[in-house]
């Protein structure tokens, strides 16, 4: 299988701190992979450095073959690189096709879904339109597409946002702790539909986690982080079993 995103020897320092050290690690294509690891282990200070956000003292990062170690944020995300974040305010008072919508870069070609757009007669806000409720039925959000996204739960808003990145032409998806805020049985829903998107789609996602309960069988590949370091990898059971991961959470 193809690796999307290669991170090598990423180092990252704050002051004395050493928030990463030396990470190595592959997404592999049109997988889900988990990044996991107690709080302040080094999670999001990894997905700043991929996103562009933060400069990393040392490492590389290749995205779809292309070399993007200290790129600016927003070229990265033009490449299809796409972090989301929590929909800002004003976006509650739009519906969640709107949503949808606003995210749209009408990149023809790029991204997801290339072949049932391809009706050149079609005006970019119908092909805009069409394929925002192809993804809002694969997420089971087609029923909801007029109501304003403030009456979403926080689970579906987790998917709007899901639905935004692939809007917006992402190649691959990094959602840092998407379940954040949701009990166990609404968050494996949401993984439920984002392994929905992978099935149907093939979106390719790296998602951060810390709680361990969630990770869960249907995830690819995990690695578990620990003071800045991958300390293991494989899949889930493996993770879940390994003492070096259940001692890093008792740890710390
Ligand atoms: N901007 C920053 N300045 C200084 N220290 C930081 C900064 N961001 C993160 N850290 C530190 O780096 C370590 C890793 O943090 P973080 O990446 O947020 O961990 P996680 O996401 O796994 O909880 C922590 O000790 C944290 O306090
Ligand atoms: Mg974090």
């Amino acid at each position: 299988m193809q690796e999307m995103l290669r991170v090598e020897n990423l180092t990252k320092r704050f002051g004395g701190l050493i928030a990463l050290d030396e990470i190595s690690l592959d997404v592999k294509k049109g997988i889900i992979t988990m990044l996991i690891g107690p709080n302040g282990s080094g999670k999001t200070t990894l997905i700043n450095c991929v996103t562009g956000f933060y400069n990393p003292d040392k490492g590389k990062v290749t995205f779809d073959g292309k070399i993007i170690t200290n790129w600016p944020p927003h070229r990265i995300y033009e490449l299809g690189l796409v972090r989301t974040f929590q929909i800002p305010q004003p976006f509650q008072k739009l519906t969640v096709l709107e949503n949808l919508l606003t995210a749209y870069r009408g990149h023809p070609g790029e991204g997801f879904l290339k072949a049932p757009f391809r009706r050149s007669w079609m005006k970019e806000e119908e092909k805009a339109t069409e394929m925002a409720f192809r993804f809002l039925e694969i997420l089971d959000l087609d029923h909801m597409w007029d109501h304003p996204a403030s009456n979403l739960s926080g689970g579906q808003m987790k998917l709007v946002e899901a639905g935004r990145a692939i809007m917006s032409g992402a190649k691959m998806i990094l959602m840092d702790e998407p379940a954040a805020g949701l009990y166990p049985k609404l968050a494996q829903e949401l993984f439920y539909y984002l392994t929905e998107m992978k099935n149907k789609l093939g979106v390719t996602f790296l998602i951060v986690e810390h709680r361990l309960e969630l990770i869960l069988d249907y995830i690819d590949h995990v690695y578990a982080m620990a003071r800045g370091r991958i300390v293991s990898e494989g899949e889930p059971d493996k993770v879940l079993d390994d003492p070096i991961v259940i001692e890093s959470y008792l740890g710390g």
